[in-house]
């Protein structure tokens, strides 16, 4: 509310619930009056003898319903309930939330300060910090990579050896930390026939079937239109620009000739987030270590 260009809507909800409140109270004391002489029935009879009057309510009821008026009033002097009015109390949902967060977060300080002090090739060795890194995973990391890791389209593999940005410890850090973008420049440029040479060369490069004209083509074409200053002279990547191994059969967007000529006309980008600011530094080097630990058992 504090972001409207004028007051308008704050005045607006306040004279709205203030005048509801007030309406409530006139109301009831409007039908406190007290029980005249006679009562007069409101002229239904059921039965023959069976007639129902017109009693004012009784006072215990009445006074309930005065209880609540001030109850609101109160509430509405503590809690942020008119406009932009903040509440005596100065509560807020964000300012509990980040009390609650706090909280949690002393919990578990003990733990990952002891998972901080240790090197993170021995902490992917160890059982109790996999468990909580997997659950770190579980929660923060799944919905891109997968429930096991294994990546899908345009989500690499976590749980493999073949890495665009390097498996080194430091710099699976560094990707977590500060995320990456992996960016592969569209090449239409170079017209459809010198890309599908390209995408024939590609195949062969991992021993897929190939047209072995165009794969010759293609060769010469890989290194004039500066493929190799990426994925270098052998097509085996670059960790630097995250540029993926072109020879091994782990493919990011996919090995068919149409979809690899996709790739090379339309280029692709490609985005991890940075958790730095979001997970810390403890969680993030808790996470690196489980992800070290889920490559550390395949080639
Ligand atoms: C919004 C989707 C998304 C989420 C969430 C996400 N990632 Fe990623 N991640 C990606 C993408 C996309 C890439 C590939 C980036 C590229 O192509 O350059 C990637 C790359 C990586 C890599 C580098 C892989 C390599 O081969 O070098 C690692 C490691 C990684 N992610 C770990 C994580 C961890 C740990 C988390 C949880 C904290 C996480 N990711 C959450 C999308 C995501
Ligand atoms: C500026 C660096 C750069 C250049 C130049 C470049 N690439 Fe790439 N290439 C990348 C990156 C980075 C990726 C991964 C994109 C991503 O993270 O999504 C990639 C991805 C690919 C893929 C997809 C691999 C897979 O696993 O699905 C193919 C195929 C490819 N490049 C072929 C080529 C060819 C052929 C050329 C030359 C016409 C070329 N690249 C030029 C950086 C480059």
């Amino acid at each position: 509310m504090n972001d409207f260009v004028n007051q308008f809507w704050n005045w607006y909800v306040i004279l709205l619930v203030l005048l509801s409140i007030i309406a409530c109270g006139v109301m009831l004391w409007s039908q406190s009056t007290p029980p005249p002489a006679k009562v007069d029935t409101t002229g239904h009879v059921w039965d023959e003898t069976l007639e129902e009057y017109n009693n004012p309510l009784p006072k215990w009821w009445m006074w309930l319903f005065y209880l609540t008026v001030i109850f609101s009033l109160v509430y509405c002097a503590l809690y942020p309930t008119l406009g932009s009015y903040q509440g005596m109390l100065g509560w807020s949902s964000s300012g509990q939330l980040a009390k609650e967060v706090a909280k949690a977060d002393e919990q578990t300080k003990p733990l990952y300060d002891k998972y901080m002090k240790m090197d993170l090739q021995a902490l992917a060795g160890d059982k109790e910090g996999n468990e909580t890194g997997k659950r770190l995973y579980l929660t923060y990391c799944m919905q891109c990579h997968g429930a096991d890791a294994r990546g899908s389209k345009g989500f690499p593999n976590l749980a493999d050896n073949d890495w665009q940005w390097g498996g080194e410890p430091a710099a699976i850090v560094e990707t977590i930390t500060n995320g990456r973008m992996g960016v592969m420049p569209p090449h239409a440029q170079l017209g459809a026939e010198t890309v599908k040479d390209l995408a024939n060369y590609v195949r062969s490069l991992s021993g897929l079937p190939a047209d072995s004209v165009r794969v010759a083509k293609g060769q010469e074409a890989f290194n004039t239109a500066g493929c190799s200053g990426c994925h270098g002279q052998d097509g085996k990547g670059m960790h630097a620009v995250g540029a993926p191994n072109l020879t091994d059969k782990i493919w990011l967007y996919g090995s068919s000739e149409a979809t690899i000529i996709e790739t090379i006309t339309k280029g692709r980008t490609n985005q991890m987030p940075a958790w730095k600011e979001f997970l810390g530094e403890a969680k993030v080097h808790v996470l690196a270590a489980y992800v070290l630990s889920l490559s550390a058992g395949s080639k």
